[in-house]
């Protein structure tokens, strides 16, 4: 039972005492994120994890958070996943391999330098090939900067792996109409890459790119008064239909700066519409309610795999390191300072 659970965590967390960190992505369920020292988005919680001196880290969410967790600590902390089955489809369809392969089909269609900018949401083998390639790792907050950044040092900048979140970024900085996408098993992209400002790779997050313009539109018609906040790995046109665009940290922002008697239409994962319509008085409505907008690899991430991680690290038993290889550390820790720098 939830009971029994909640009680064996707690015994094996007073056994640990401070050696155990354990950290909540926004988009874990309830009986995960009601045991989390922190609750946040992805770089929040690497922030907690390389500020606290804990020597055990449980990361409750993905693999490549869990990755930028282990980058960003000090080698005397340990990272872990509940479950290794906890991998996001997103930064699965931009392998580092893959991408080194269609590199040079970029490079040479393209007449000037090119700078490959990533989004967090990739693996470390990932950002260590852009630090190599002149480039560095964005969020979801800091893609423009990083496309400055990129654009003041080649002519073209490739983005990976959200189309979405490139191409929102591209719009909002008036530069939509010189990006492409290029679909690495195509023979041909949607444009003429040679010509592109931005070449944005053909990925997505599979959770918001269910939601539609319709959505937008039906919900403004169900709650003609709410303020609709969005994730930017939305379609461009669900982006453009709704009245806010940001991260899960600019969305749980949005939601507290809300009064009370107003209503929020929030797009995105439902897990953290969940939870902020259950800490907050203000209405906290799901775009599309009546669809299943979870996430599959977050939802690995079961409470009995919570409690089982800590128990067997109270009996002095490690399972689920995730650690980055160190040849490839070196360089996705200088495409992270990168963007720190920015
Ligand atoms: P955040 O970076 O906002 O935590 O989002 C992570 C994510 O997986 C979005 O789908
Ligand atoms: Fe990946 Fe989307 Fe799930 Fe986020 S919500 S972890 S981007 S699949």
């Amino acid at each position: 039972s939830e009971e029994e659970r909640t009680q064996r965590i707690a015994a094996a967390r007073e056994t640990l005492g401070d050696d155990v960190l354990v950290l909540g992505h926004n988009y874990q369920r309830r009986e995960i994120v009601e045991h989390a020292d922190h609750i946040g988005d992805s770089y929040q919680l690497s922030e907690h994890a390389a500020a606290s001196d804990a020597e055990h880290v449980v990361f409750c969410g993905v693999t490549f958070m869990a990755e930028s967790a282990d980058l960003l600590t000090d080698a005397e902390q340990t990272v872990y996943l509940p479950s290794m089955e906890a991998s996001c489809p997103m930064a699965g369809m931009a392998e580092a391999l893959q991408v080194d392969a269609a590199w040079e089909r970029i490079t040479d269609a393209t007449e000037g330098d090119v700078i490959p900018v990533t989004y967090m949401n990739s693996y470390a083998d990932l950002k260590a090939f852009c630090a190599e390639h002149g480039g560095l790792v964005c969020t979801s907050s800091n893609a423009d900067d990083a496309f400055e950044w990129a654009l003041n040092r080649g002519e073209t900048v490739v983005f990976l792996p959200d189309k979405h979140l490139g191409r929102n970024t591209a719009n909002a900085m008036g530069l939509g109409g010189a990006s492409v996408e290029f679909d690495p098993w195509a023979e041909e992209s949607s444009g003429d890459v040679g010509d592109a400002d931005v070449v944005l790779w053909d990925g997505y997050c599979q959770v918001h790119e269910r939601f539609t313009a319709d959505h937008v539109a039906d919900a403004r018609d169900a709650h003609p008064d709410a303020t609709v906040v969005v994730h930017p790995e939305c379609r461009p046109e669900v982006v453009a239909a709704a009245d806010e665009t940001g991260s899960t940290a600019t969305i749980t922002e949005t939601v507290e700066d809300a009064a009370d008697d107003e209503t929020v239409v929030v797009g995105t994962e439902i897990h953290l519409v969940e939870h902020l319509d259950r800490w907050h008085e203000t209405d906290v409505v799901a775009l599309c309610g009546d669809a299943c907008m979870d996430c599959n690899a977050m939802r690995q991430v079961d409470p009995n795999y919570l409690t089982w991680i800590l128990e067997e690290l109270a009996a002095g038993r490690e399972h689920n390191v995730v650690s980055v290889d160190p040849d490839v550390a070196a360089s996705a820790e200088t495409a992270l300072d990168r963007m720190l720098d920015l």
